[in-house]
């Protein structure tokens, strides 16, 4: 029943294991539901022309010396010398539109820069679930989600993003999987999809982010279906599909 497609999609949980779980497939999701992916997706529906993830805050310092736009993040907050960080909230209204900005953040962004060797890299987050599923079942390429985690560990709210992508390609795309690491990403997403808020509740970054009073963001970040875009990189830049 689950095995009607030739793909396959698999889960990473951690950039450190990118090697190990990287065979070549030809689209690797990124996914950094607290904030980054979630931000950058965010930007998008808000009319942003493109997002240059950059890894080292030396490199967004560059950037905001020529005038750029930049959002800098390091554990959880602004980068001291930068107006903003990585709230979906910096990343909304006229203030984004037609703007490149350029973003460096403590996971989300090291995450990207990874996956680049893959032909597509494309951004997930809860917020654009359902665009992102789509995206992929009309793309029908192998697949691997990888979570940005934390500092290279594992962490909940990616993982469960990663198995609710998951869960929709082999259920409805009836693409195959191996790794344990997917099976685990799906059952955690089964435990969770009631209220995503809740089963987060005693995660590591939830709290951490909590502690910064930023209790809007992970409620905005973990709202399923808020936008229909998919961010993809292209030549270092991450642009929406719908404008190739
Ligand atoms: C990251 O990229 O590490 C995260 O998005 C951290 C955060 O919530 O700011």
């Amino acid at each position: 029943m689950e095995q009607k497609s030739g793909r396959s999609v698999e889960v990473c949980f951690t950039p450190n294991q990118f090697d190990q779980y990287y065979t070549g497939q030809k689209v690797v999701v990124v996914i950094d539901v607290l904030r980054a992916t979630s931000a950058i997706c965010t930007a998008f529906a808000h009319g942003v022309a493109r997002i240059i993830p950059v890894a080292t805050v030396e490199e967004a310092e560059d950037y905001l010396k020529k005038g750029y736009m930049v959002g800098a993040e390091r554990n959880g907050e602004v980068v001291d010398g930068f107006t903003f960080g990585n709230s979906p909230y910096s990343y909304m209204g006229d203030k984004v539109k037609g703007q490149t900005i350029v973003l460096t953040t403590t996971n989300g962004t090291q995450a990207i820069h990874i996956s680049r060797k893959a032909e597509n890299v494309v951004i997930g987050s809860l917020i654009n679930l359902k665009a992102i599923c789509d995206w992929l079942l009309e793309k029908n390429e192998d697949v691997l989600i990888l979570c940005s985690g934390w500092k290279d560990k594992f962490n909940l709210e990616d993982t469960i993003c990663a198995g609710a992508i998951a869960e929709v390609l082999i259920g409805d795309g009836g693409f195959h999987y191996h790794e344990d690491t997917t099976v685990a990403a799906r059952y955690l997403f089964k435990s969770a999809e009631q209220s995503y808020f809740g089963f987060l509740r005693a995660s590591s970054h939830r709290k951490r982010l909590k502690k910064l009073n930023l209790n809007k963001d992970i409620i905005y970040s973990l709202t399923p279906n808020q936008v229909d875009n998919v961010p993809i990189l292209k030549d270092g830049a991450i642009v929406d599909w719908k404008s190739l």
